[in-house]
C-alpha cells in the first residue's frame, strides 16, 4: 500500500476529535487491513491480464489502479455494507467499480488537459509513463470495466440494476464529472461559498455517497433494511464526509508535501483554483473539516453501535489535517 492513513491523533491537539470507542483502534486497523488486501485482490481479478491484447493499454490500467491509493470508498463501501450484514463478495464488486471510477477520473484529472499533475501516488502519472492517448483510454476503459464488474456482481438482478444506477448518476454530468467540468471553467474565478460547496460535493461527494449507498444497496434483506431512518443517516453521513474529504484534500495542498501524499503540492494555488482554503484562510477550513466531520457523526446516531466503522472512517478522513 503506497500512502496510508496515520493512525495517531497527535495527543497535543485540542479539542479531540470525538471517538466513541466502540471499536478498539487495532480492530479497526485490521479491519482495514483485510478491506484493502481484499479490495486489491478484486481489482487484480476485475482486470484484464497483462499479455491480453492490447498488452500495453492493460499495463497501464494496471499500473492505474493497483498498488497504491487509500481505497475510501471501497472501505466507506464495505462499512456501510456491514451495517446491513450485506455478502463481502457483493461489496467487492460495488468496491471495484467504485474504485475503477476513481481512478478513471484521477487518471483524467492528472492529464494535461485538466491539473497537469507529473506525479500521483507516488509514482509517474500515467500519461507521463505511457502516454496522453493511452492515459484516455485507461480512463475509458476503467470505466467500463466498472459497470461490467457490478453487472456481475452476485446479488439480484433488481440490486444489480440499482447499483448500476447509483455509480451512473455518481460518476456523471450531475456527479463528478459535472463537478470536474466546474472545477475547470473555475480556474482564476472567484466562486461564492455556495458555488464551491456545488463543485466539492459534485467532483468528490457524489462518490462518497455513491460508495456508502452502494454499500447499503447490497444488503440480503434490501426490503426490510429499506427503512428511511437508515438510508436518511447514511446519507446524512456520506454527504457530511465527502465534502469534508474535499476540504481536507484543498488543506492538504497547502500544508503538506509531495512524499506524504504522492502526489505534488501547491497546485491549487498555482493554478488559480478556487479552494476552500483560498476562500476561507486555513483556520477556518480545517474548524469547517471538524464540523463536517462532526455533523457526519451526528448523523449516525440513530445507528448506535453499528456506525462503528462508518464513524472510525469520519475520523480517519479529517485526522490528515491535524
Ligand atoms: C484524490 O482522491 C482526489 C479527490 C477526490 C480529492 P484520494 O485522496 O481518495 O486519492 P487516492 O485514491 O487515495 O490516491
Ligand atoms: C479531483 O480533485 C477530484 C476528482 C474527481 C479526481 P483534485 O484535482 O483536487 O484532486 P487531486 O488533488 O489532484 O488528487
Ligand atoms: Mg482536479
Ligand atoms: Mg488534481
Ligand atoms: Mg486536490
Amino acid at each position: 500500500m503506497g500512502q496510508t492513513f496515520s493512525a495517531a491523533i497527535p495527543v497535543s491537539f485540542e479539542p479531540a476529535i470525538k471517538t466513541t470507542l466502540a471499536i478498539e483502534d487495532t480492530d479497526f486497523s485490521n479491519w482495514m487491513t483485510s478491506i484493502r488486501i481484499r479490495t486489491e485482490d478484486a481489482l487484480d481479478f476485475n482486470l484484464a491480464a497483462p499479455g491480453v491484447v492490447p498488452d500495453r493499454l492493460h499495463q497501464a490500467m494496471r499500473y492505474a489502479a493497483l498498488g497504491g491509493g487509500k481505497r475510501i470508498r471501497p472501505l466507506l463501501c464495505h462499512a456501510a455494507g456491514a451495517v446491513v450484514g450485506a455478502a463481502p463478495e457483493a461489496l467487492d464488486a460495488a468496491a471495484v467499480a467504485l474504485e475503477m471510477i476513481h481512478v478513471y477520473s484521477l487518471v483524467h484529472d492528472d492529464m494535461p488537459a485538466m491539473d497537469n499533475d507529473v506525479l500521483r501516488r507516488g509514482k509517474p502519472t500515467v500519461h507521463v509513463r505511457y502516454d496522453e492517448a493511452t492515459a484516455m483510454l485507461v480512463g475509458d476503459a476503467l470505466q467500463s470495466q466498472a459497470f461490467a464488474t457490478l453487472s456481475d456482481a452476485p446479488l439480484p438482478a433488481q440490486q444489480r440494476i440499482a447499483l448500476v444506477r447509483e455509480l451512473a448518476q455518481a460518476a456523471g454530468s450531475l456527479g463528478m464529472a459535472g463537478g470536474q467540468e466546474i472545477d475547470l471553467m473555475s480556474v482564476g474565478a472567484r466562486l461564492s461559498r455556495a458555488e464551491l460547496e456545488q463543485m466539492h460535493r459534485m467532483k468528490t461527494g457524489a462518490m462518497f455517497l455513491a460508495a456508502v449507498r452502494m454499500g447499503a444497496l447490497c444488503s440480503v434483506s434490501p426490503g426490510h433494511d429499506g427503512d428511511r431512518l437508515l438510508h436518511k443517516a447514511l446519507d446524512g453521513y456520506a454527504r457530511a464526509v465527502g465534502l469534508a474529504f474535499q476540504v481536507v484534500d484543498d488543506i492538504l495542498d497547502v500544508t503538506s508535501d509531495a512524499a506524504t501524499l504522492g502526489k505534488t503540492t501547491g497546485k491549487d494555488q498555482q493554478a488559480g483554483k478556487p479552494t476552500y482554503v483560498s476562500l476561507l484562510g486555513l483556520p477556518a477550513a480545517r474548524a469547517l473539516a471538524q464540523q463536517l466531520h462532526d455533523n457526519g457523526r451526528a448523523a449516525l446516531e440513530p445507528l448506535g453501535s453499528r456506525a462503528g466503522l462508518l464513524n472510525k472512517l469520519a475520523d480517519l478522513v479529517i485526522e490528515r489535517v491535524y
